[in-house]
C-alpha cells in the first residue's frame, strides 16, 4: 500500500473531518449528489463501517471493555480493511471517493483519550493521502445542540465517559469534545485541512464545498454526461427537504 505522501491513483479522494454533529454527513452526502448527477463515478466509506469489527466493538461497547489502546486498534484495522477494499481498488480505477472520516478522527479521538500522539500517527502510516480534506470548525455548544434534537441521551463512548473526566454525560462530552477540538485544530497546518465555517447554513457550506472540489475533477472520467439542469433541480429539491434545508435554494 501507499503511504501518507500523495497517491498516483488517477482516482480522487475527499474526505469529511470534524467533532460529532459539525455536518459532516449532511455535505458528503449533498456533494455525493452533485457529483453522481455530473457523471461521475462516485464510491463511499464510512467511519468504523467494515463487517471485519463491527461485531468486536459493538460487543467491547455494550460490556465496556475497551481501553484507548485496543478502541485504536479496532478502529485501525477497520481502516486497513476498508482501505484495501473500498478506497484504494476505485482510485485505482479513476472514481471518486468519498470518506465519512478518515485518519484524523482516529488522530484526534484516540490522542484525547491519551494515547501516544506519533504512535496513532505511525499506526495509520500505511493511508492514502487524500486529495483534499475538510474540517468543519464548529462551537462546541451548537454540535452539541444539534446532536442533541431529537434525543436526549448522549452514548457512553460518544461522551468520552470511559475517561472519567466527569460523572454527568453533558459536561463529560463537553470536556472530551473540547480536547478532540483541541486536537483538530493542532492538524490544521500539519495536514494542510481545508477549514469549513461549520456554523454556516448548509447550502451556503455545500457551494462552497463544490466550488473547492471542482479544480480537483479536471481530467477525471466521467459515465456520461451531467444531467440537465431540470433534474438537477428536481434532485436538490429532495435534498434540500430531507436535510432541512428547504427553501434555502441549494442551486
Ligand atoms: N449547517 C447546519 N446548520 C444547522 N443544522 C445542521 C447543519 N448541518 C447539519 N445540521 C444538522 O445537524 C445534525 C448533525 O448533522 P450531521 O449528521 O451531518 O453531523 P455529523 O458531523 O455527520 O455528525 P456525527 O459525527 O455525529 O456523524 C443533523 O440533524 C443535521 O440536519
Ligand atoms: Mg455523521
Amino acid at each position: 500500500m501507499e503511504t501518507y505522501g500523495l497517491h498516483h491513483y488517477p482516482g480522487r479522494l475527499f474526505v469529511v473531518e470534524g467533532v460529532d454533529g459539525s455536518g459532516k454527513s449532511t455535505q458528503i452526502a449533498l456533494l455525493r449528489h452533485w457529483l453522481i448527477s455530473e457523471g461521475y463515478t462516485v464510491f463511499f466509506s464510512e467511519w468504523n463501517s467494515s463487517p471485519l469489527v463491527k461485531k468486536t466493538t459493538s460487543r467491547g461497547k455494550r460490556k465496556q471493555l475497551l481501553t484507548p489502546t485496543t478502541f485504536s486498534l479496532i478502529h485501525a484495522t477497520d481502516f486497513a480493511d476498508r482501505t484495501e477494499h473500498d478506497i484504494i481498488p476505485p482510485l485505482k480505477a479513476g472514481a471518486i471517493v468519498l470518506a465519512d472520516r478518515y485518519i484524523y478522527t482516529a488522530f484526534a479521538r484516540d490522542v484525547a483519550r491519551n494515547v501516544d500522539r506519533q504512535w496513532v500517527r505511525e499506526l495509520y502510516q500505511f493511508a492514502v493521502q487524500p486529495t483534499r480534506a475538510f474540517y468543519f470548525r464548529v462551537p462546541l455548544d451548537v454540535s452539541l445542540n444539534r446532536i442533541l434534537t431529537g434525543r436526549t441521551e448522549l452514548k457512553y463512548y460518544e461522551a468520552g465517559m470511559d475517561l472519567g473526566l466527569s460523572s454527568d454525560p453533558r459536561q463529560s462530552f463537553t470536556l472530551f469534545q473540547q480536547r478532540i477540538v483541541d486536537e483538530y485544530e493542532a492538524m490544521v497546518n500539519e495536514f494542510d485541512l481545508t477549514i469549513m465555517d461549520a456554523t454556516l447554513p448548509i447550502p451556503e457550506q455545500q457551494r462552497l464545498m463544490r466550488r473547492l472540489v471542482q479544480p480537483h475533477l479536471a481530467g477525471v472520467r466521467r459515465l456520461r454526461p451531467p444531467l440537465p439542469e431540470k433534474v438537477l433541480e428536481n434532485i436538490a429539491h429532495s435534498l434540500e427537504i430531507s436535510h432541512g434545508a428547504k427553501n434555502q435554494g441549494l442551486r
